[in-house]
């Protein structure tokens, strides 16, 4: 397991916002090494990790994590993208969605975005916020965001201090090319 380049832009950004945080009730969906949920957690959020429930080494790091960042009564539940489970259902109205480099096949696309929409009917005020990095001009969100209902609003780098090779003392950004996507119900006002 590895802390992907992307999650190191997304917890940049959570820690421009992390005023906003304590309080806040976050999920963070595929969250492996889990730096973004982490972080969210020591500003103040309650924070739930979850990765595939087919993945248990992954939901394992999970709690490693929380472990290792003296946060041993985090919850981590098995969540994959597209499926309606048991955990799913029980899950609280979320605030935040975190996200970070889930968006890396697009025969998953639709499937994150099914899980989205699902804790949206719970809170139509939910935001993803999702790194996204950039490995094909061709791949699109556009057309399953509308499909869902979704609208999209890119963040630039530069807002938030993210606009360099080495955010934070690690170097992992580098040139790899990172968009900050908040995606939200579109009937809601952003
Ligand atoms: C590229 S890694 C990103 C990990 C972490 N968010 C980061 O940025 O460091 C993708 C993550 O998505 C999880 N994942 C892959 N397929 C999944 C699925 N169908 N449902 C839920 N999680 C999945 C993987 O286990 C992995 O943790």
């Amino acid at each position: 397991m590895y802390v992907w380049p992307c999650a190191v832009v997304l917890a940049q950004y959570l820690w421009f916002h992390r005023r906003s945080l304590p309080g806040k009730a976050v999920l963070e969906i595929g969250a492996g090494v889990s730096l973004p949920g982490i972080l969210a957690a020591k500003c103040g959020a309650k924070v739930i990790l979850s990765d595939s429930l087919e993945l248990p080494y992954c939901l394992e790091i999970c709690r490693q994590s929380c472990q290792m960042n003296n946060l041993p009564c985090m919850q981590v539940v098995g969540l994959t993208w597209g499926h309606i489970s048991q955990d799913l259902l029980a899950l609280p109205p979320q605030d935040i969605i975190l996200a970070s480099d889930v968006f890396f096949e697009p025969e998953d696309f639709e499937d994150i975005l099914t899980t989205v929409y699902f804790l949206m009917q719970k809170n139509p005020k939910v935001q993803l916020w999702s790194t996204y990095q950039v490995r094909s001009a061709d791949w699109s969100l556009e057309a399953l965001l509308y499909k869902w209902d979704m609208k999209c609003v890119h963040i630039p780098l530069e807002a938030f201090d993210a606009d360099k090779d080495d955010i934070a003392e690690s170097v992992l950004p580098g040139r790899h090319t990172v968009e900050m996507l908040v995606i939200s119900f579109a009937k809601d006002s952003l």
